[in-house]
């Protein structure tokens, strides 16, 4: 050997001691098992190679002999696992004498502080797949999955799934070449941190995986159920006083939302009507959907009464006011009992079932609300279809006699219209007619009184002039308050003696009441309302209104007056459909050039 081969060699054998030293920091999972080794792929072949291991803990500053053989294993880490672990191997390449020393810093970490970790999220009853997939496969290497029960870990014990297997519940391996599984039929508590590891060289490779299983939804009318609560009348105000202010309230708020519809032409409507068949399905209505409804109604949020007050505002006025519910219901849907029942105790209500001829429906209902209104609306509806599940229909009929009549004879006089026209209509004429009258400036109207029998009253509110303008102004003021105080203060006025001219009516008006619905806020009732209170088993495919319908009539006569009105709520299941069976436009985008490449309109293909 010489000099300078010497130096060379000592120099390798420096090289050697230095660079293998081999330091790792791992970090483990508590309760998870660990293998650390002593070989390094990098570390050259020894002959007659020896292993010293030794650990020194992170709280005690000497280290402990702590064993001999190529590799050290552990299971179930523990905090007291954590820290150095050194292991010097020795032997020889050819003539030298080489140390290689390996390091590893334990760390434990509770699965809470363990950054790396995926999460599967899955519904109740799916399969959930948990991936593990290091780099080599399940035929090569070994692979464990465990589960974190409280301290200990518990090994799962996957099973092969053979193509020709029925899928059963329990833990599969998913593919052949990793060590994914699957879990078929999840449960709720299967939930929580999933171990795989695999034994990768010499070391053991952890990955975490959080699974978390969501409980199915419960069913839509889950704790919605109950029957509408007791009235509960342990109030400060009567609950009659605050029906009459609700309906007030809802009647102002129907005008004021139908006067801009049509703004010239005749309107009519009877508030008592439309508020009695929304009350009626208000019964079944929960949740958001009783809150929307009683909003929009005017009534105050859980007011319990509501329905007693209703029947007690019936058998009040029955003297000149005849009001009558129904409830027309299809064959395949199940009602709920309690509504049935409260239907028939607060609205004489009795269910009757639709058949499945729709003409013979269609002749029904139109029937019913005929004899309701002693024929002043023959027809309500035009039609039934076979989706209807629950049509709810309500009908009054007023009739109230002048106390003072007029004159039996009559002239045609003439009417003066809003673009300043004039027609010849037949009048209602008295020289001498007794009536209380005064020009109430809250709403800038003449307003005359003509008492009716059965404690009513038409008021009728006369603008300055013949204008547009001034009958807008009028119905602006016409608030809900302002027509409180006109009722009031006109009962106070002496009545007095004065000439009397009033057209002869005949008015007979179909409003959209399907418009309304919207605009008083409560087109929730078209998308999926929760009438969990009245079809207990609702699905996905919620019932939901689908049309609504109401026709007044009101006549002025030599003898008083005779109105009627008629209210329908139509409700089918709601398809999800789309249709472009009417006038559309179309647009043909394109997403590369972000922009139409036609567009066009079609009214008849
Ligand atoms: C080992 O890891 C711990 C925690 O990360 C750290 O505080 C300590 O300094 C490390 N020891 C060595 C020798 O790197
Ligand atoms: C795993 O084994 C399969 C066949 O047994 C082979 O096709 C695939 O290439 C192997 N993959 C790896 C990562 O070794
Ligand atoms: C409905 O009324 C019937 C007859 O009065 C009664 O037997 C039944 O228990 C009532 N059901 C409910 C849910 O109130």
């Amino acid at each position: 050997m010489n000099h300078s081969g010497m130096l060379c060699y000592t120099f390798l054998l420096l090289l050697l001691e230095f660079v293998i030293t081999f330091s790792v920091e791992v970090i483990v999972p508590k309760g998870s098992g660990l293998t650390l080794s002593c070989q390094h792929e990098k570390a050259p072949k020894l002959m007659d190679q020896t292993f010293k291991w030794t650990f020194r803990s992170r709280d005690s500053v000497s280290p402990v002999e702590a064993g001999d053989s190529p590799a050290w294993s552990m299971q179930r880490i523990k905090k007291a696992h954590e820290g150095e672990y050194e292991c010097v191997m020795e032997g020889y390449t050819g003539e030298s004498r080489v140390k290689v020393s390996r390091m590893y810093n334990v760390s434990v970490e509770t699965t809470s502080s363990f950054k790396q970790w995926t999460v599967v999220r899955v519904t109740e009853g799916d399969v959930a797949d948990l991936s593990c997939s290091p780099h080599f496969n399940r035929s090569e290497k070994k692979g464990d999955w465990f589960r974190e029960t409280g301290e200990a870990l518990q090994q799962l014990e996957p099973l092969d799934l053979n193509e020709e297997d029925e899928v059963r519940d329990g833990v599969y391996w998913a593919r052949a070449n990793d060590f994914s599984i699957k879990i078929y039929n999840i449960k709720v508590q299967d939930s929580g941190m999933y171990h795989c590891q695999v034994q990768a060289g010499a070391e053991t490779r952890t990955q975490l995986v959080e699974l978390i299983v969501e409980a199915l939804p419960p069913p839509r009318c889950y704790g919605h159920t109950d029957p509408w609560e007791l009235c509960d009348e342990d109030r400060g105000r009567t609950a009659g006083a605050i029906l009459s202010e609700s309906l007030t309230d809802f009647s102002t708020k129907l005008y004021s939302q139908l006067r801009t519809v049509k703004p010239t032409h005749n309107m009519l409507f009877s508030p008592v009507s439309i508020a009695g068949v929304l009350s009626h399905l208000l019964l079944g209505a929960r949740d958001e959907t009783r809150k929307m409804m009683e909003d929009g109604l005017s009534l105050p949020r859980g007011f319990s009464c509501l329905h007693k007050a209703l029947k007690t505002l019936k058998e009040d006025t029955q003297e000149s006011l005849d009001m009558a519910s129904h409830i027309f219901y299809s064959q395949d849907q199940i009602l709920s009992e309690a509504f049935i029942n409260q239907s028939m105790e607060f609205y004489e209500a009795s269910p009757g079932k639709l058949t499945d001829d729709n003409d013979q429906n269609l002749k029904m209902i139109n029937d019913w609300v005929a004899k309701k209104t002693k024929n002043k609306i023959l027809k309500l509806l035009d039609s039934v279809d076979s989706f209807n599940q629950l049509i709810l229909v309500n009908a009054v009929y007023f009739l109230g006699k002048w106390k003072l009549k007029f004159d039996e004879k009559s002239r045609p006089a003439s009417f003066t219209k809003l673009d300043g026209d004039m027609v010849n209509v037949p009048t209602l004429y008295s020289a001498k007619y007794k009536l209380s009258m005064q020009f109430v400036s809250s709403l800038k109207a003449q307003v005359g009184a003509f008492p009716l029998t059965g404690r009513n009253r038409l008021f009728i509110l006369v603008p300055v002039t013949s204008s547009l303008k001034d009958l807008q102004a009028v119905e602006q003021r016409m608030t809900d308050t302002v027509l409180r105080e006109m009722a009031k203060d006109m009962a106070k006025v002496e009545p007095t003696v004065a000439e009397v001219t009033l057209p002869k009516l005949k008015l007979d008006i179909s409003t959209d009441l399907n418009g309304l619905i919207g605009d008083i806020g409560m087109g929730e009732l078209f998308n999926e309302p929760n009438l969990c209170g009245l079809f207990p088993e609702q699905t996905d495919m919620p019932v939901a209104l689908s049309d609504a319908r109401h026709r007044a009539t009101l006549s002025l006569t030599e003898s008083g007056v005779e109105a009627a009105a008629a209210t329908s709520l139509s409700f089918a299941r709601s398809f999800p459909s789309f249709s472009a069976m009417q006038p559309f436009i179309l647009v043909l985008w394109s997403d590369q050039a972000s922009s139409p490449l036609f567009m066009g309109r079609v009214t008849q293909p």
